[in-house]
């Protein structure tokens, strides 16, 4: 009899030991969002062409907004801007982001945006290709990248943009934070 119940004791402690190691497993899977294999922060600044100042300028309207609301439906711009590491307009710039934008809603500022970050440095050399609606009111944005070249050879993830500045019809700056999930 003592012996049967030395070997229940047994069996419960392996049990409990199952138990433990599979909370404990369970606890060690990956969570929902998965870790990038590649993550870049950049700031892009666009000076948009008033009209004179070609020298400076790295955007500019195309057209004008086609008069639904307040917010610039319509009204599409260029840019071919640079990239910086920190938030200075002349550091030396690691990339260029070459695209457009235009405002596509009449109830808030939000613009649709396709555009490449062209990286020709030491530490990249390819392109990554975004696009997807930025609703400038939201702190935070997101944005889809869709593909890439070279050192981002079929690369996808997601691009988070923040404004950091903005001067309306001016300048404005926002922090670019490149997350790829899928790399080669
Ligand atoms: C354009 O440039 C001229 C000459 O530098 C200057 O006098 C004028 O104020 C400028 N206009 C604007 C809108 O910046
Ligand atoms: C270029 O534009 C930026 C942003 O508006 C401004 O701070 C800077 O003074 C300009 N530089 C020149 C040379 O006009
Ligand atoms: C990349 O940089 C090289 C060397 O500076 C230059 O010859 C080439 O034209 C650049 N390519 C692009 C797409 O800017």
């Amino acid at each position: 009899m003592a012996e049967l119940s030395k070997n229940y004791d047994v069996f419960f402690f392996l049990i409990l030991l199952l138990l433990s190691l599979t909370s404990q497993l369970s606890l060690a899977r990956p969570s929902k969002e998965p870790k990038p294999c590649k993550h870049i922060v950049l700031h892009m600044h666009d000076v948009i062409f008033n009209g004179n100042d070609s020298a400076n300028a790295t955007g500019a309207a195309v057209t004008g907004p086609v008069g639904l609301g307040p917010f610039g439906f319509g009204q599409v711009f260029i840019f071919d801007n640079p990239m910086t590491k920190d938030q200075n307009l002349l550091s030396p710039p690691a990339a260029r982001a070459q695209g457009f934008y235009f405002y596509q809603m009449k109830t808030a500022p939000s613009t649709w945006m396709a555009f490449t970050l062209v990286f020709n440095s030491t530490e990249y050399k390819g392109t990554l290709n975004v696009m997807g609606s930025n609703f400038i009111p939201a702190k935070t944005r997101y944005l889809s990248v869709v593909g890439g070249t070279g050192d981002f050879f079929m690369a996808r993830g997601i691009l988070e943009l923040e404004t950091d500045d903005f001067v309306l019809s001016v300048y404005f700056r926002v922090k670019m934070d490149v997350k790829l999930y899928e790399c080669y």
